[in-house]
């Protein structure tokens, strides 16, 4: 695939660019942002979305915020505007990750200037970077499936592709590695309520690629299960505790379980900066609940312009009341390895590869 036709976030010139994910596939559609609160806004507003291109984004946000000011800086303000970013998005662990590190990477640097040098230069550093572990997570992938066999058919929730990281993507890096090995895959995409980054963003990444794709509503995994010989499910993730328990998008929990009933392996796509061994368990991930709207009407997402994408319409009665918790914590139980790209390894051992 043409990385760069399909990457979510570019930079040139002192302008960072977005693919806006709200209107994919009805429009490629790209945003120009010149300063951090639209970063900030359209991380919220998730424009660009899926947890490695947040934090790219918001490093790149923090360059442009740099890039506002002049002088000798003060450190307060330094503060206030990682903590404009951080407040973007509170699930994926890898913003905070990055924005810990692009403080430390400024501690004793004075010019506003020099700030934005250190942090464009860190951001384009972490989409290489991203690039190459997915590359090799991907590779690792691939070493859990059968070498006797040809065919095979995952189930995959939520959207893990070249549009929710720097390229290539984790769980659908796998599934392109799985091809890229001589493999046919057939990919059952979750179509992943109520934002539907399955049945917009990973059928729209598989047809682009070639890879036969069958979009499901969020309920069919277990028809799907019974009545199919499902290899395995392979999944994405925001934030992995201490002991394996996986904060991803919301359905994932029922996903996993579904798989463990029917005896299909359950993989975690994970790159180091997924792993938060200061939360000991899932309990303390911290889950975004989002806008009751999301839930309740179909007609949320939009253009610059009030245009619609998706097909307007009101699909509960007026006044009703929903609930939109945009992640759950997949238990450490139901998981059956964790594919990274340092190696494939059980829950259990977290502690010890990560040491
Ligand atoms: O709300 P989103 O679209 O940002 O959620 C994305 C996910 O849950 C992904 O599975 C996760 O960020 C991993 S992306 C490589």
């Amino acid at each position: 695939m043409d990385s760069s036709r399909f990457s979510p976030i570019s930079w040139k010139e002192g302008i960072l660019t977005l693919l806006d994910q709200r209107v994919l596939p009805g429009k490629k559609s790209f945003l120009n942002l010149e300063t951090v609160d639209d970063t900030v806004t359209c991380i919220r507003e998730m424009a660009v979305r899926g947890a490695p291109a947040i934090a790219i984004t918001g490093v790149f946000g923090l360059a442009l915020g740099a890039r506002a000011q002049s002088g000798n800086v003060d450190k307060t303000d330094v503060e206030n505007l990682i903590a404009k970013v951080f407040a973007s998005r509170p699930t994926a662990v890898n913003l905070s990750f990055a924005l810990k590190e692009a403080k430390k990477r400024v501690e004793q640097v004075l010019s506003w200037e020099d700030h934005y040098k250190i942090w464009k230069a860190y951001a384009v550093e972490m989409m290489q970077k991203d690039l190459s572990d997915n590359l090799r997570l991907g590779k690792n992938g691939v070493s859990l499936f059968s070498k006797s066999q040809k065919e095979f058919h995952v189930i995959t929730h939520c959207n893990t592709g070249a549009l929710a990281t720097a390229g290539h993507g984790t769980a659908l890096g796998v599934i392109r590695s799985l091809r890229d090995a001589g493999n046919k895959v057939v990919v059952y995409a979750d179509e992943t309520r109520p934002f539907l980054q399955g049945s917009r963003l990973t059928a729209f990444e598989m047809m682009e690629e070639g890879i036969e794709c069958h979009i499901i509503t969020d309920g069919m995994s277990g028809w799907l299960m019974n009545h199919k010989k499902i290899d395995a499910v392979l999944v994405g993730c925001d934030r992995v505790a201490a002991n394996g328990d996986t904060a991803n998008k919301i359905g994932t929990y029922n996903l996993a379980i579904v798989a463990k009933e029917h005896s299909v392996p359950f993989y975690v796509c994970a790159t180091r900066d997924s792993f938060d061994l200061s939360l000991e368990d899932g309990r303390k991930i911290p889950i975004e609940m989002r806008k009751e709207e999301e839930v309740t009407v179909f007609d949320f997402l939009k253009n610059g312009k009030g245009e619609l994408y998706l097909q307007p319409g009101t699909t509960s009665p007026a006044g009703a009341r929903a609930l939109n918790p945009s992640f759950d914590v997949t238990p450490h139980k139901f998981i059956s390895s964790f594919i990274t790209e340092f190696g494939c390894f059980l829950p259990g051992e977290i502690g010890s590869r990560l040491s």
